[in-house]
């Protein structure tokens, strides 16, 4: 049995809770909020996310960031831009000891950087193991079957996570591409976003089809540029979690994507859906690349209908007119 705090009383963190729960481990669940906290005692479950899905009273609610002290492993269960304000505050409390497992999925916007590499600077004593992969909470905490990857640069601690959280519900592999694993897990809520758009104009799935493969194949080539292998965006951090971001309705960044092909603003979308990370991952993935010299085709078209009121008809006969080509691949 393994202690295992989980910062994030979210959908994710909730549903990694109930997983590690149901598997024997010793499991205590913090939020910045304590009327979070309070509405899970209160109804014994996450209404606004995962609603009949019981939080058993096994599992320990708190606001007290100390609650990470002497833990095995801190999973990192919160939206991109609070990780590293979170870990700061965990930071007096964390033995070098403990494993922080990554879930959040995007870039940091001011630096650029991966939630590792924030986690890293932040808890410069602790080994990281990053998970990513096709994973809804809402599928997750029923105990669908779910197959996610988990990648380190440490191998043994990636392995003592595959062990200590795969059931039968839950069955991990391990991958050593770090990089990889966490740009294909921040670049695919772009894509999804625009599947959403896609949706949203009534397209069919031959736009849908073509816009992830193209979406993968500049999730790829930025990826390379920064030091991933190619090989791991055909995985489940990288295909895997597109084709499911892409196409499903538990999907934030799918949801905000339709709304913003009916024609509603981007802002007024992201602000009904709520946490859409595919927002703000399109600004800082487009000025990357800018950075890079990658040409991200697609990533551009998204940042102009989000940020600059581009019309998303004139963005797709952009898209469709770009200069004809052979099909290239992630290297050319
Ligand atoms: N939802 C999924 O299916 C899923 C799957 C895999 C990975 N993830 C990743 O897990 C992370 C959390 O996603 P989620 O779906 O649980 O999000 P969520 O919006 O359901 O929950 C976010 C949690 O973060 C907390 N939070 C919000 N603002 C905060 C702040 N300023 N300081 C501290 N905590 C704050 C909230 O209190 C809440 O507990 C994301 O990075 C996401 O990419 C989510």
């Amino acid at each position: 049995m393994a202690s295992i705090t989980i910062l994030g009383s979210g959908g994710f963190g909730l549903a990694l809770a109930v997983l590690c729960d149901r598997i024997g481990h010793e499991v205590t669940v913090w939020s910045a909020f304590k009327d979070e906290i309070d509405a899970i005692l209160r109804t014994g479950e996450l209404k606004s996310k995962l609603p009949g899905v019981t939080v058993p009273e096994s599992i320990k609610l708190t606001t007290d960031i100390s609650c990470v002290s002497g833990k095995d492993i801190v999973i990192v269960g919160i939206p991109t831009q609070f990780v590293r304000d979170v870990c700061g505050q965990a930071k007096p409390y964390i033995s070098p000891e403990t494993i922080i497992v990554s879930t959040a999925k995007g870039l940091e916007n001011a630096t650029f950087k991966r939630m590792s590499e924030v986690i890293s600077e932040t808890l410069p004593d602790n080994k990281i193991v990053v998970l990513s992969g096709p994973s809804h909470a809402e599928e997750l905490a029923r105990g669908i079957p779910t197959a996610v990857a988990v990648a380190s640069d440490y191998a043994d601690c990636a392995e003592y996570i595959q062990k200590t959280i795969s059931d039968g519900t839950l069955r991990l592999y391990v991958n050593h591409d770090v990089i990889g694993c966490e740009i294909g897990g921040a670049l695919k809520n772009i894509i999804a976003l625009c599947s959403g758009i896609l949706e949203g104009m009534e397209l069919g799935d031959n736009s849908r089809a073509a816009l992830m493969t193209r979406g993968l194949n500049e999730m790829t080539r930025l990826g390379v540029k920064l030091g991933a292998r190619p090989e791991t965006f055909v995985g489940l951090s990288g295909l895997g979690d597109l084709i499911v971001t892409c196409t499903s309705m538990h999907s934030r960044n799918f949801r905000a994507g339709i709304l913003i092909g009916k024609g509603i603003e981007a802002d007024e979308a992201v602000r009904r859906v709520g946490t859409v990370e595919g927002y703000t991952c399109a600004k800082v993935a487009y000025d990357l690349a800018k950075s890079l010299g990658v040409e991200m085709p697609i990533t551009e078209e998204l940042h102009k209908i989000m940020f600059e009121n581009k019309d998303r008809r004139a963005a797709l006969r952009d898209l469709m007119y770009r200069p004809y080509r052979s099909e290239t691949t992630w290297s050319d």
